[in-house]
């Protein structure tokens, strides 16, 4: 075996997880509730229609707000990761995980986001969890912001929309640092900050009803305070810990044209530009020119502080992390079929097959997204998430055989290694949900993403048991032999 077989030296193989999606214990020691102890469970069947996340209304937080059991809301289950993170972490070890994505729920260390002083039961919990993780020799890399702002900022400022949300972000993320700094090396700032428009509650505590005909605008608005508050935690990561590495991630949402009549491929380009927007301010700093000409024709001001520019040009991310899941294509016909991918609806690519939620699987769609991330702005990359939903059936023995599962991804690893040898500095990546964890876009268990499955249904029954499916031994194998069992 030679060394060009294999990924670079050191590439960071791993798992990514999110703490609203697994933790549970919604409710213990101290924890506030937060946008996704409110999300309600929404199965597949209804996801060709998107607009259900821009509807979410104030009469329905506030009636889930004062609901205290957890029966429709299953993020406040998770799969109970705050009571078996040394047994989930032990086998992420034995898969031979070089790295954990996780994140850190704001509402254990603030539970409203107001207070001034963190509660110190959260801040207990993660610095255990970052010291077994140290123990087992897993990096962390940790996302500040995953879906799970405080309600409480959501319900009195219509979250982000709101400027003084960016000093409580601060306040949050200086806690982070300070208590966390010595184990974490690797910060993102927003998961998939571009997707405030297709989900603004969840993203940013938008609650659409509240904003009424402003809503475009107040999107835009919040969008700006999350990117002045990442370029403000990047200068205070930068400050404080040394070697720390900040990340922006995107929601790589590569499109195709459909044909190659003009008209397609000049949607496709506006598609994908819009797409990289997010990444281009934080990666360069500033708005892109395009942009800032669109908001004006479509009459939307943002209001920005006379220091913004400067905060924004001062302080960019070292490295670009992004999701993948699926690609989609466009089309100037109104008629083209579409198909749901990760909370899009993109029109359906004839050349793909889908999962049983629709998502296109495209592996050389990953290939070309980090050819076009790298060349557009000369970073270190790393895919942060990578996987598909399925259902899994567990037989008699226990066994679970997931073939489908090892095909996506060594299909997917294979075109990281092309990328790879084309020229693509990709660092590391994890695959998203390496155990079984509740979906985020529809609050499913039986959405499946894991190499380890977890003995829980949708309605929260189950022994919470962890066992090991076919792709677990599979995925270890490859970390083992640094991709090499790829080439087999
Ligand atoms: C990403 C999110 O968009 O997609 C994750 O960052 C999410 O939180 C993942 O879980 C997969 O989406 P879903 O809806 O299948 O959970």
């Amino acid at each position: 075996m030679t060394e060009q077989t294999t990924f670079p030296k050191d590439f960071l193989w791993g798992g990514a997880i999110a703490a609203n999606q697994v933790e549970g214990a919604w409710n213990i020691d101290g924890k506030g509730l937060s946008v996704a102890d409110v999300a309600t469970y929404k199965p597949h069947v209804d996801q060709k229609d998107y607009s259900v996340h821009l509807k979410v209304t104030s009469e329905a937080v506030e009636k889930a707000a004062a609901d205290a059991t957890d029966t429709f809301y299953p993020k406040r289950r998770g799969i109970d990761f705050y009571h078996h993170f040394k047994e989930d972490l032990a086998l992420f070890a034995e898969m031979g995980f070089k790295t954990l994505r996780l994140s850190i729920a704001w509402t254990r260390l603030f539970p409203t986001g107001e207070e001034e002083v963190p509660n110190q039961a959260g801040v207990n919990f993660y610095k255990e969890v970052f010291k077994e993780m140290k123990r087992l020799n897993i990096e962390p890399i940790v996302t500040l912001s995953h879906y799970e702002m405080p309600l409480a900022l959501s319900m009195k400022y219509n979250g982000w929309v709101n400027r003084s949300v960016i000093d409580h972000f601060v306040r949050f993320a200086n806690v982070c640092y300070d208590s966390f700094g010595e184990y974490v090396r690797y910060w993102l700032t927003f998961n998939e900050i571009d997707s405030i428009h297709r989900h603004p509650f969840t993203t940013a505590g938008i609650i659409p009803d509240r904003s009424g005909d402003t809503i475009e605008k107040d999107i835009y608005q919040a969008l700006h305070h999350q990117f002045v508050a990442s370029a403000l935690v990047t200068k205070m990561a930068h400050e404080k810990i040394p070697n720390s590495q900040v990340g922006c991630m995107l929601t790589k949402l590569i499109t195709y044209p459909l044909t190659c009549e003009p008209i397609d491929v000049e949607l496709t380009l506006k598609k994908n530009l819009e797409n990289n927007f997010y990444a281009d301010v934080q990666v360069k700093g500033a708005y892109p020119k395009m942009i800032l000409k669109d908001l004006k024709n479509r009459d939307i001001q943002i209001e920005m502080a006379k220091e913004d520019k400067k905060i924004l040009k001062e302080n960019t991310v070292d490295f670009v992390t992004f999701s993948y899941y699926m690609s989609m294509a466009e089309s100037g016909n109104p008629e083209a079929e579409r198909t749901p991918g990760n909370t899009v609806l993109g029109v359906k690519n004839p050349y793909l097959p889908s999962t049983e939620w629709g998502w296109q699987i495209d592996p050389k769609g990953l290939k070309i997204s980090l050819i076009e991330l790298y060349d557009r702005y000369n970073l270190p990359l790393m895919i942060v998430e990578n996987g598909m939903g399925a259902v899994d059936i567990v037989e008699e023995d226990g066994a679970i055989h997931d073939p489908y599962r090892i095909e996506y991804f060594k299909a997917h690893f294979k075109q990281m290694k092309e990328a790879i040898d084309e020229g693509v500095d990709l660092i590391g990546y994890t695959s998203w949900g390496p155990i079984d964890l509740v979906s985020a876009g529809t609050s499913q268990m039986s959405k499946r993403y894991g190499f380890i499955h977890v003995d829980a249904d949708d309605e929260g029954n189950g022994t919470y048991n962890r066992s090991k499916k076919d792709s677990f031994y599979w995925y270890k194998k490859v970390i083992e032999t640094n991709g090499a069992l790829l080439n087999d």
